[in-house]
């Protein structure tokens, strides 16, 4: 086995098994183990310095032993290496490719000139040269009709047409990743799931400043269609995720809420509409009137004269 394979070889191979064992045994998350933790790294050098050392001393007493033999036995032992020692064809492609005449045959390839002692030989092209400058002009020929005659994609139609396929991915990426909501993509949830979450998410948090049916206390009423700080989805996500005016009471929950979480208590938030509180608090803020609603009769007109009102009577009062 030893004399199979030399010891350039041996080394690196012995010290890759040994190295993927490492990797396959140490469980260090998605990072590489002598990555994420160092002394693998320390050991890994040990390892190798260890089997350097090895070859080193082996080496050494083959050449001590060497010196021991008497020249017969010396000669069938080199012999013996040297028959074993494969690789040979490696050797033999590499000087195919290089296309030289030995050395004891340069005499055929001399050319007769001779510049102040320097003469020039003959020697053919080496042939992964020849081949390669072939190959590059099959190469040539084919770039030139597809791209040129028979118009193929263009690099920029190739950007563009990945760019959309990244768009698309990340869009179908996004449908199926709830928590990566923002307040710029945020929509009003309504699976149970969702809502049921986002109630559990208000009972623990909320309740104690806008009551459990959204009446309100220290927070304002949730359940009227006036709003201080917006009534849709967006606002109400930006407002629990940063918070209320300052000092008014309402903290910014984006360090105590994820996102999703933020998306799903908005979205019970919204519930509240058109409930009726047990100790409803006086409307605070604007009144929002929703888009998909009619409000063009007389009466809503009215009352949002009254409302208006009501609303002018607060603001001094708050100031
Ligand atoms: C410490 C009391 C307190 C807690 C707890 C609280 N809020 Fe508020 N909330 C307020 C106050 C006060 C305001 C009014 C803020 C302002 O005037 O700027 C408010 C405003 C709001 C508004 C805007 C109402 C409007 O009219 O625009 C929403 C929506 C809201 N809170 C939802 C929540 C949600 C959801 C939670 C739980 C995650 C929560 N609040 C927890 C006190 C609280």
């Amino acid at each position: 086995m030893r004399n199979l394979v030399p010891s350039w070889i041996r080394v690196p191979i012995v010290f890759f098994i040994i190295f993927g064992a490492v990797e396959f045994f140490i469980d260090s998350g998605d990072k590489p183990a002598f990555v994420e933790y160092p002394v693998v790294m320390l050991f890994l050098l040990l390892v190798l310095l260890i089997l350097i050392a090895i070859e080193a001393i082996v080496g050494a007493l083959e050449n001590v032993m060497l010196h021991k033999l008497d020249e017969e036995a010396k000669a069938r032992f080199l012999a013996e290496k040297e028959s074993s020692v494969k690789f040979t064809w490696l050797k033999e492609t590499y000087n195919k490719l290089l296309g030289q005449k030995p050395i004891e045959e340069e005499g055929e390839i001399i050319l007769d000139h001779n510049y102040d002692g320097i003469k020039e030989l003959d020697n053919d092209l080496p042939p992964w040269w020849l081949y390669g400058f072939y190959i590059s002009i099959v190469f040539a020929a084919v770039y030139l009709l597809r791209y040129h005659v028979f118009n193929g994609p263009s690099q920029i139609d190739e950007l563009e047409t990945e760019l959309v396929e990244a768009r698309t991915a990340i869009e179908a990426y996004k449908k199926t990743a709830k928590g990566l909501v923002d307040v710029n993509t945020v929509t009003q949830l309504t699976e149970a799931a969702d809502l049921s979450a986002g109630k559990k998410t208000f009972e623990t948090n909320c309740v104690a400043c806008h009551m459990a049916d959204g009446g309100g206390g220290i927070g304002p009423n949730l359940t009227d269609k006036h709003w201080i700080l917006g009534g849709d989805i967006k606002s109400i996500f930006k407002t629990v995720s940063e918070g209320g005016r300052s000092g008014k009471g309402m903290i910014a929950w984006k360090t105590q809420l994820k996102p999703l979480e933020i998306a799903q208590v908005a979205s019970y938030v919204l519930t509240f509409q058109g409930t009726t509180p047990a100790n409803p608090k006086d409307p605070e803020g604007d009144l929002m009137v929703d888009d998909s609603s009619e409000t063009t009769s007389d009466e809503s007109i009215e009352e949002t004269a009254i409302e208006t009102v009501v609303d002018s009577t607060q603001v001094t009062l708050a100031n």
